[in-house]
């Protein structure tokens, strides 16, 4: 039995200036956005958990589908010693993966890592009790500011699962695989989760459940700056869009103001003010070809293994090594 152990990287001061920075750059933007990583306090986690299990939403069982065929394949070809996930959130779908590295006698490590602390904590202590045996290292910290700080030793395993690199831009992508592949050693191994492109028949529903749960999840960045910035955000003002983008081939999640709104953020000492029908673009979710993920982890140095998917093409589940 080895206790857990959990890394905070992301202290209240630090969380406190990267809000107030992305609030004040995005909401004084035109058009305005806001960084998909505020949605994720403890209420955003769990509503993100309620997503995965939403009829319209396939992207989680999908990939778990693909997990559980191939988890075998993965731990015999990378003889990983350590999983490190990246966003890791509940840790459910990584099962599959403790499972298979355990069954082939390689796993010692566990290293979780997300921005969610609520969630990062929960996963860990369950994790922990399922697999009392295996050394569970978590981390709470921002990937796109803290990969340096990944313990564990070669042959690693990052798994960056559910698509999540979809919710960066092109370059923001290019940059995250960049400085990933930097801290990792020749050997190490990337499994990347994506979803791919498809009609908008699939892609808008999952987007815009009819249970109104995404809705929920989208406005909840406001209920975020409402608290931790003080800010006034009437929620009901805002509507939920979830639009398929057929050139960039993303959809896009945006919150609508339905009634023309002066919004105060004490915190930042500033006022906002927003027309109606003016939209707040709160996350991309890129959708993606065999083609281009080869050539964007070619690009960062990493050479491209095993690709699986699922019958119907939806989802892909691929295994990059570095080169
Ligand atoms: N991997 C899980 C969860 C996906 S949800 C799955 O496939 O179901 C996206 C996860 O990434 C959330 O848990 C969120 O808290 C985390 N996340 C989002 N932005 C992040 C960032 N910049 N750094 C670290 N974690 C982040
Ligand atoms: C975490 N990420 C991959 C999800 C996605 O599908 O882009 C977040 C999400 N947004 C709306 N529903 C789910």
């Amino acid at each position: 039995m080895t206790e857990p152990v959990v890394d905070i990287y992301l202290t209240p001061d630090h969380a406190d200036r990267s809000l107030r920075h992305d609030a004040r750059v995005g909401l004084t933007g035109d058009p305005k956005w806001l960084p998909p990583k505020w949605f994720y306090d403890a209420r955003g986690s769990a509503l993100f958990e309620e997503i995965t299990r939403l009829p319209e939403y396939y992207p989680t069982r999908t990939e778990s589908s693909i997990l559980s065929a191939h988890a075998g394949d993965i731990a015999g070809r990378t003889g990983a010693h350590t999983l490190v996930e990246l966003g890791s959130g509940s840790s459910e779908k990584t099962r599959l993966l403790l499972h298979a590295l355990r069954e082939a006698g390689t796993l010692r490590q566990y290293v979780p890592l997300d921005v969610s602390q609520s969630a990062l904590r929960a996963a860990v202590t369950a994790i922990h009790q399922d697999y009392p045996m295996l050394a569970v290292h978590g981390v709470v910290a921002d990937f796109t500011q803290h990969l340096d700080r990944i313990p564990g030793q070669t042959p690693r395993l990052v798994a960056f699962l559910g698509g999540t690199i979809g919710n960066f831009f092109p370059d923001e992508r290019a940059a995250f695989l960049g400085a990933l592949h930097k801290t990792l050693a020749p050997g190490d191994w990337l499994l990347l989760g994506t979803d791919l492109v498809k009609g908008p028949e699939i892609l808008v529903p999952a987007y815009d459940d009819s249970a109104g749960v995404t809705a929920e999840f989208n406005r909840n960045v406001l209920a975020v700056l409402n608290r931790e910035l003080g800010a006034d955000f009437d929620l009901g003002n805002y509507a939920h869009v979830a639009l398929w983008d057929p050139e960039n081939e993303w959809m896009e999640m945006r919150l609508r103001t339905v009634a023309a709104a002066k919004v105060t953020l004490p915190e930042l000492a500033l006022d906002i003010v927003l027309q109606p029908g003016e939209e707040i673009r709160t996350e991309i979710s890129a959708k993606f070809r065999k083609a281009g993920i080869e050539s964007e982890l070619a690009t960062a140095g990493f050479g491209l293994d095993s690709w699986w998917t699922d019958p119907q093409g939806r989802f892909a589940l691929c295994l990059a090594r570095t080169r």
